[in-house]
């Protein structure tokens, strides 16, 4: 078994989007523009809600997916297309906008903690003017198991540790895992040989990845291999870790905003399209 080493360290950089949400860009950023299928990873994740309460109104998006993985906090989902759903604590989206919605995502709570990710996935060429598709996941549908004592592993995607994550059907064949390790815990992981990976540290302070260690927030892209090593030192806190695979596409990308294509031409049709409420 070839063990997956850290090839690049990067840590995110603090921003906003939608009408004003802080939050931190780790894909998607001058350090790391993208790691194929992988356009962007956003870390938000505050008590204040002046920093949240604004939301992501009404925006487009075409030819990539979405997954928002709300670690604590509610929020509304609504499209153009009459689709609505609430995304509550421990809750997955994993939202395929194929050749386009116009959506919101708006904070359903005033006070509180709002923490999670949003990642967004690439499509292929054939299949970013595919229908738009939801997987709208509960908390109590995401398995988690404990393989080894000390690590609890919530498997939204992918077949780990004998059983499958609830989401289905996507091209990449993505494996996506939050992994909470007790100190001194270590486990090995296989991830498919070929796919990108990368590991992120969101709790905690530090993680053994292979002999070498990654900070809290800070993101390893990975070396090729079929498997990684994890593990928390005995005196360091316990730590969770988001770890997510993917194949990549190997395709030309055109990329602006919330429209991700293959071509120049494209993007400009994707944005007539907006424009003229094709979406
Ligand atoms: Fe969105």
């Amino acid at each position: 078994m070839a063990s997956r080493t850290i090839t690049r360290r990067v840590r995110g950089i603090p921003t906003s989007d939608g009408a004003g949400v802080k939050l931190t860009r780790v894909i998607g950023q001058p350090t790391l523009d993208s790691l194929d299928p992988f356009l962007l990873l956003d870390e938000f994740g505050s008590d204040s809600a002046n920093d949240y309460i604004a939301g992501f109104p009404d925006h487009p998006h075409r030819g990539f997916e979405t997954v928002t993985y709300m670690l604590d906090g509610r929020m509304r989902h609504r499209d153009n297309h009459g689709n609505s759903g609430l995304l509550e604590s421990g809750s997955v989206q994993w939202m395929t906008a194929g050749r386009g919605i116009v959506h919101s995502e708006m904070p359903e709570q005033e006070h509180g903690l709002m923490r999670g990710f949003q990642l967004w996935v690439n499509l292929a060429a054939k299949d970013k003017m595919i229908a738009p598709r939801y997987q709208d996941i509960a908390p109590g549908e995401i398995p988690s198991v404990e393989p080894v004592p000390g690590v609890t592993v919530r498997v939204v995607a992918g077949e780990q540790f004998g059983v499958t994550g609830p989401v289905s059907g996507i091209a990449i064949e993505p494996v996506y895992l939050d992994l909470a390790l007790q100190p001194g815990a270590s486990i090995s992981v296989a991830l498919p040989e070929g796919h990108s990976a990368f590991a992120y540290v969101f709790e905690g302070d530090t993680v053994h990845v292979g002999a070498e260690l990654l900070g809290l927030r800070e993101l390893a892209v990975l070396s090729n291999g079929d498997a990684i090593e994890l593990a928390v030192p005995d005196a360091a806190p316990a730590a969770r870790v988001l770890l997510v695979a993917g194949r990549p596409l190997n395709e030309q990308v055109a990329r602006y905003g919330p429209f991700v294509m293959n071509t120049p031409e494209q993007i400009v049709q994707a944005m007539q399209d907006y424009q003229a409420g094709r979406f």
